[in-house]
């Protein structure tokens, strides 16, 4: 069943890439950060300390997560909205540099690779969860562009936002990401590398599309 993997850092855009590229070719699509954020939000929930390795590593690996279109429940209870949140984020990227929680969502991961193929954002797709996937793009975009992306997309929603503390946070999480020792952010070899910076969502999709299509012919 052929995979698209699209990694990169946050606020790169691979979300939306991701899911506009699945909706086009007919495919299912995971958004692998989501069950990172929702590891964040059951341990902030259960009182769990972000350094906690085996209580967070039973408690990924028993998770009742759903995605649909109606948006992600976590055991029974819809937390689309609270898992959205930058606090949020940062705590995922925290718990996510345990080794433990991630053997833990490594095979929840691969269990929606189903027909007719799926397109798997995250920052670890092409290099351990789906290391044959058939392309790999690596979607970066400067932290500058990225901070007033994610700075307009929370005035949009009416969330108060703070570009300077935005753009360190995001700094700090790429460190975070890429420095880790365990599925670190870093390009798989064969990636495609896409740099967002001077380009339009429409262009992003377009280019990603055009790419898909050709390998799957
Ligand atoms: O994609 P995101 O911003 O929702 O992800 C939140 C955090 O989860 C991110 O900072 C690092 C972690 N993550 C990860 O380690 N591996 C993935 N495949 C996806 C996310």
């Amino acid at each position: 069943m052929p995979v698209i993997a699209i990694d990169g850092p946050s606020a790169s855009g691979k979300g939306t890439l991701a899911s506009r590229v699945a909706e086009s070719l007919g495919f299912h699509y995971l958004e692998s950060g989501a069950l990172y954020r929702l590891v964040a939000l059951a341990s902030m929930r259960a009182g769990i300390s972000e350094s906690d390795e085996e209580p967070l590593a039973g408690l990924s690996a028993r998770l009742d997560a759903r995605f649909s279109a109606g948006g992600i429940f976590l055991s029974g209870e819809d937390v689309t909205e609270a898992l959205r949140g930058e606090d949020i984020g940062n705590l995922a990227s925290s718990v996510a540099r345990l080794p433990r929680v991630r053997a833990a969502l490594l095979e929840r991961q691969r269990e929606y690779r189903q027909a007719p193929g799926l397109v798997a954002d995250g920052r670890d797709m092409g290099t351990v969860v789906f290391p044959d996937a058939v392309l790999k793009v690596f979607l970066t975009a400067s932290v500058q562009v990225r901070a007033e992306r994610r700075y307009k997309q929370l005035i949009d929603k009416g969330i108060g936002a703070n570009l300077a503390s935005l753009s360190r946070d995001l700094a700090e999480r790429d460190e975070r990401d890429t420095k880790r020792a365990a599925a670190p952010l870093v390009p798989a070899p064969d990636a495609v590398q896409l740099d967002s910076s001077d380009l339009s969502v429409e262009e992003v999709v377009r280019q990603v599309e055009q790419m898909a299509r050709r390998k799957l012919e």
